[in-house]
């Protein structure tokens, strides 16, 4: 690539001067216990893990470390609750308390942002604007579902499965908890949920919101812990449905698990998306989109399109363009409501990211990486990008979850959507173009759950997530959400 473009410091006219939001605003308690038929057990009880700021590595808070006896109460007390209160509460009444969470997520939405940057890492900007809003936007739009499930399109009176064991990640905690959740509550389930080991605070604030809304004992019960609690609930007979969001080779090892069981599954896992750019598109709101694409939340996105596939036509501009973009992100503080990329969520995720890295360099692919500043403490890694990539390289085949982009080139649409279509995955993808037809031509052929126009990244509540192939099975979102946890 050409020589390196200006830095922020050096451009001037970008050098803001540090907006840290308050990180007090937190309220944190020194430690946690489990949520369980309403209340929390005492921390004391428990084992006791540490959740760490990834930005600074001090430690926040510890929560309870849930055992098989744990997660038995849990799913115990859920099953109580679905016999006893929550499958003779009307649609209605269940919409009630979903709004009710609803609005006071969005009371305590800066709360919500500031604890969920501190414990993930994520820029305040995205958590403040994206995750806490999303959340609560989830569960206003299936609060609306609630007394309409005859309206679904699933038949007369449709019935809910029972209890739903809910595993999440640690990229979007707060947000992927409400997607498991308020669909599941709408439709009528009660849940036993185990946010991820690096990321479990805003699932702790939401259990006191949950106490706030008076949801009655054991309708939502939150288990923290490690993989083992995960697996303790995949494999709890007690448990109708499993929905787990995570890795490609722990959603195959959970469906392994419950093959012939007769537990009902969703999967949504990894992704290798690609972002597929024509010479027609416009220049500037494409090279937001790549960006957006492949850096927002540091790349730990499922759907991040991780793969640009540029028309050759114009490769040598976009990546002009592309270079000095991310020369001008900001990298640091997630406090900072002037960052663009935050800290890497976990040692353990910069370890992959920093393997991934090194195979492409090594495999021959050239790396351009951010001139950036990276902070001392905490787990950091600059904004990158590969040229010369081939289709057969680690960069283009793996999940980097991070912020790293492959690019590839293209000729002509064919070639685009016989690359697009190169990976054991089939997430999201991007088409970028002014020519409708030749972008329906093209989304046509793609093999992936969502595919988004002239855009990339967007969420919306009624619109169907999810993933074909390796990156799962089973929608959330919309009124196709819904059928995850009805008997249909
Ligand atoms: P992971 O799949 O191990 O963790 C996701 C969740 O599953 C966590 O709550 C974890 O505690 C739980 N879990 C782990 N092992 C389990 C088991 N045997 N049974 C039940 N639950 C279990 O993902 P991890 O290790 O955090 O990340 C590894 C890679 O996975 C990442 O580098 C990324 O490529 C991918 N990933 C993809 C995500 C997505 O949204 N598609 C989210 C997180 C990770
Ligand atoms: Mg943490």
């Amino acid at each position: 690539m050409s020589s390196r473009p200006l830095a922020n410091s050096e451009l001037g006219w970008l050098a803001y001067d540090p907006a840290p939001e308050s990180a007090s605003l937190a309220r944190l308690a020194p430690s946690y216990g489990l949520f369980i038929n309403g209340t929390f057990t005492d921390p004391g009880a428990h084992e006791q893990v540490p959740t760490l700021n990834p930005a600074t590595e001090a430690t926040l808070a510890t929560v309870a470390h849930a055992v098989d006896e744990d997660v038995d109460r849990a799913v115990r007390a859920a099953r109580h609750a679905y016999d006893t209160v929550w499958s003779v509460t009307s649609g209605a009444e269940r919409a009630k308390y979903l709004f009710r969470i609803a609005r006071l997520i969005q009371e305590r939405s800066r709360e919500l942002a500031v604890v969920e940057t501190l414990d993930n890492g994520k820029p305040i900007r995205e958590s403040r604007d994206v995750d806490i809003p999303l959340a609560a936007a989830h569960f206003f739009y299936y609060a609306g579902w609630a007394d309409k499930l005859d309206h679904a399109g699933y038949g007369a009176n449709p019935r809910p499965l029972g209890v739903a064991g809910q595993i999440i990640p640690w990229n979007f905690p707060l947000l992927m908890a409400a997607w498991k959740l308020a669909p599941a509550l709408a439709a009528g389930n009660t849940c036993v949920l185990k946010p991820a080991e690096t990321t479990p605070l805003s699932a702790l604030i939401l259990a006191e919101i949950l106490q706030q809304a008076e949801l009655p004992p054991g309708v939502v019960n939150i288990v923290t812990g490690d993989g083992a609690t995960g697996a303790a609930l995949v494999e709890h007979p007690g448990v109708d449905k499993i929905a787990f969001t995570g890795s490609t080779e722990v959603g195959r090892a959970i469906q392994a698990r419950l093959a012939g069981r007769g537990t009902h599954l969703t999967l949504e896992l990894g992704g290798k998306g690609a972002n597929i750019v024509f010479d027609d598109a416009p220049i500037d709101e494409m090279i937001e989109g790549i960006i957006d694409g492949i850096f927002f939340n540091q790349g730990h996105v499922c759907c991040a399109g991780s793969r640009l596939l540029v028309q050759e036509t114009v490769a040598d501009e976009v990546l002009r363009r592309l270079e000095r973009r991310v020369e001008q992100l900001r990298v640091g503080d997630p406090l900072d409501k002037n960052t663009d990329v935050g800290a890497i969520n976990s040692r353990a995720q910069l370890t992959r990211i920093e393997e991934l890295v090194a195979a492409g360099e090594s495999e021959g692919a050239t790396r351009y990486s951010s001139s950036c500043a990276l902070p001392e403490q905490g787990y950091w890694f600059a904004p990158t990008v590969f040229t010369d990539v081939s289709q057969t390289h680690r960069i283009a085949r793996e999940e980097i979850f991070g912020p790293v982009l492959s690019v590839l080139t293209f000729r002509t649409p064919e070639e685009a959507v016989s690359k697009a279509n190169n990976t054991t995955y089939g997430l999201a993808c991007g088409v970028w173009s002014e020519k409708g037809s030749r972008t329906l031509w093209v989304a046509e052929r793609l093999r992936a759950g969502v595919i988004w126009a002239n855009t990339y990244n967007r969420f919306d509540p009624t619109s169907p997530f999810g993933g074909v192939r390796e990156s799962g099975f089973g929608r959330e979102g919309g009124r196709q959400g819904l059928a995850a946890y009805l008997d249909v």
